[in-house]
């Protein structure tokens, strides 16, 4: 990179800041949709920022998702952070094993030489079973983890590509059709207004607890989730963006 883009990024970077009220953004080169590496540079900025703020005894909760297992990918031994656990954010919400929480959350342990615990819930549950099945002991104990993390790692995706990856019923995407809805991110589906549409049913965070935590972390890159962000953050949760230089472009258009 030349000084002068570097300097450009900062700029962006701050702009995005104030015109999305957060408190940290980071800007990689690129455009996520055309370049895999730039996903691992989105993976890798996360990482570091991560071994920045964490320190000893924290919690970190992570989603799935394939921006994730790019962090967990360039994740390394944090000595700052004696005795942290990693956790994921919510149980089964339909995907793939790689792309699954729990999964992304034991790899990143074991970069990190952190400890971990598993959510070992279902996909999407009956009304009942839940009741029943967040009241178990072991459960239990997890989910109060998970509701008091100190930070919070995550993703964001366009709500209908997720929606179809995760296998959702016929009348669960006519519903989110028909409430146009935008973005995706653990389980909750947004409108443009960042107005939540559909939550799976499953255990875990719910968007109430994202006030509790320090540090609430978006990685999502990639002009295809434009929409997505901006829904996201309509009423967003989170504080800090790791995003793409081509994200970034797009966020700033008619300011
Ligand atoms: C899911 C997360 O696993 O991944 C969501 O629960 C997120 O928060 C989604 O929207 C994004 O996936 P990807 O593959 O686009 O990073």
């Amino acid at each position: 990179l030349m000084m002068s883009e570097i300097s450009e990024f900062r700029v962006l970077e701050s702009q995005i800041k104030d015109k999305l009220q957060l408190d940290h953004v980071i800007v990689v080169p690129g455009n996520t949709d055309e370049q895999q590496s730039v996903k691992k540079a989105l993976g890798k900025a996360c990482a570091q920022f991560l071994s920045k703020i964490i320190t000893s005894d924290q919690t970190i909760a992570v989603t799935g998702g394939t921006s994730m297992a790019e962090v967990a990918e360039e994740m390394n031994p944090l000595p700052e952070a004696m005795n942290c656990t990693f956790v994921p954010a919510r149980g089964g919400l339909g995907e793939q094993v790689e792309n699954q929480a729990n999964t992304i959350c034991a790899q990143m342990a074991k970069k990190a030489n952190g400890n971990y615990r598993m959510l070992y819930v279902p996909d999407p549950l009956s009304e009942d079973t839940y009741h029943t099945i967040i009241e178990e002991p072991a459960i239990k104990e997890i989910l109060e983890l998970i509701h008091d993390a100190n930070i919070i790692l995550h993703g964001i995706g366009d709500a209908l590509t997720m929606a179809k990856r995760r296998k959702t019923s016929q009348d669960i995407l006519d519903h989110l059709t028909k409430s146009q809805a935008v973005s995706e991110a653990f389980g909750y589906y947004l409108d443009h207004e960042g107005n939540v549409v559909y939550k799976v049913r499953t255990a875990g965070m719910q968007l109430e607890d994202l006030e509790h935590a320090d540090y609430v972390i978006a990685v999502a890159g990639g002009t295809s989730k434009v929409e997505a962000i901006k829904s996201y953050f309509e009423q967003g949760k989170s504080n800090v963006l790791i995003t793409d230089e081509a994200v970034a472009n797009e966020l700033l258009k008619g300011t």
